[in-house]
């Protein structure tokens, strides 16, 4: 693997919100005549120019498989490739390039740490896992297969009616069966962000390891493994204006080496014979095949674009965009917002009296207004509120004031029509 430093963005842009704009050409394409206004950034965020042509570049100019060639084209795209790893180790922060596993998304990078963690014998029967409430389905199931599996029990930290982990109930759930935390930090239903520090250290107090789905956090906050001291973090490209098809596994380089692979296949061996198989170092022991090149070169593009703004001026923009959605929304007279903890990204999941998110998603639809409406892969989060679906607006960085405006002038429209 080549080690030569990439380097992110150091010179920072000045946030201007209609410049912004300008990156992301989907944001010009017209809904039914109308304006496209794209409010759906927790499903998935627009790609700006540069990670597209980036990706365009790969394709016409260097596509070839890496790792595997001594010719010129193979080694521009391995370097690419492995320039984009050094990226991510740089923009979260891990001691070595070598703790960034690519992988398809979170739901993979959840799924491989999941399977080996129960490969490699650390989960036996009786022993607990840990999750909360809030979790997506993604880190639901593969722990709940896991315990399927190896006889072991998972454990559910409780919120409050405000979307907040109870977190006086989790220290007493930690015993010596405890294997694993593994936690959301921010709610991609409730927009709710968990106190993800302070779990990680009462976690650790105990010596149980931490793993941290971060996919609905890397595009708003500033993630530094080392600060954090998670010990493994999965985060996806599609959520952080990058492509979609890759994503992030980190893990601390003690753990990734005792866990066993994933899967098994080329570029993960150092020799195979038909009686045995030795594997290779990290990261590649956990990288079998050919991997979605284009993709990790795109996020490598996609966390370079998002470094050329200060964190402050991203989280102050998305946090005027909350609190105005929120006070708009909140005049509208039979709106209940489900997730309301003090400390919230900015999504807001909603229903109204007598309207089925449903009917709200297609009638804001007509208007251009693109949000998600569903469970949004928290079918606990349904039931605990109750509900069973939400229609939820998520903003990003090129959102505007005036967007929120015609979102809720079309929301007053489907009460008009429906009630
Ligand atoms: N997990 C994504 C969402 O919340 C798809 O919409």
């Amino acid at each position: 693997m080549l080690n030569q430093k990439a380097t992110l963005e150091s010179i920072k842009r000045k946030f201007d919100v209609q410049e912004i704009r300008k990156d992301f050409p989907i944001l010009s394409v017209k809904v039914n005549g109308k304006p496209l206004v794209y409010i759906d950034n927790a499903a998935t965020t627009q790609k700006p120019d540069v990670v597209i042509e980036s990706m365009k570049y790969y394709y016409t100019h260097e596509n070839a498989n890496i790792h595997r060639g001594l010719y010129f084209l193979s080694e521009a795209a391995t370097q690419s490739y492995e320039t984009s790893r050094m990226k991510v180790k740089e923009f979260i922060n891990a001691m070595s390039a070598s703790e960034i596993i690519f992988v398809r998304g979170t739901t993979e990078a959840i799924n491989l740490l999941s399977s080996s963690f129960c490969k490699s014998g650390m989960i036996k029967e009786g022993d607990e896992i840990i999750i909360s409430y809030m979790e997506h389905h993604a880190n639901i199931v593969p722990w709940q297969l896991v315990c399927e599996r190896n006889k072991a029990k998972l454990r559910v930290i409780p919120i409050s009616d405000e979307g907040e982990l109870l977190l006086e109930e989790f220290e007493p759930m930690i015993n010596e069966k405890t294997k694993i935390v593994s936690i959301v930090h921010t709610s991609n239903s409730l927009g709710t962000i968990n106190p993800i520090k302070e779990i990680i250290k009462i976690a650790h107090r105990h010596g149980v390891p931490v793993m941290v789905d971060a996919a609905q956090a890397i595009q708003h906050t500033k993630i530094d493994v080392q600060e954090l001291d998670c010990d493994f973090l999965a985060f996806s490209g599609h959520k952080i204006y990058g492509p979609t098809g890759i994503g992030v596994l980190y893990g601390k380089t003690e753990y990734m080496n005792m866990l066993p692979p994933y899967q098994g296949g080329g570029d993960m061996i150092r020799t195979v014979t038909f009686e045995k198989t030795t594997f290779d170092d990290l990261p590649n022991k956990f990288e079998a095949g050919t991997p979605n090149i284009a993709g990790g070169i795109g996020l490598g593009v996609a966390l370079k674009y998002i470094s050329s703004f200060n964190f402050d001026d991203i989280q102050n923009h998305e946090k005027k965009l909350l609190e105005y959605a929120t006070q708009r929304m909140l005049e509208i007279d039979g709106l209940k917002i489900i997730g309301t903890a003090k400390n919230k990204t900015a999504v807001i999941s909603f229903v109204i009296d007598g309207l089925h998110p449903y009917d709200i998603g297609t009638i804001v639809d007509n208007d251009g207004i693109a949000i998600r409406t569903g469970h949004h892969c928290t079918q606990p989060i349904m039931q605990r509120f109750n509900v069973s679906a939400t229609a939820r607006a998520s903003f990003g960085i090129y959102n505007t004031l005036e967007e929120i405006d015609i979102f809720v002038e079309s929301l007053r429209k489907a009460i008009k029509l429906f009630r």
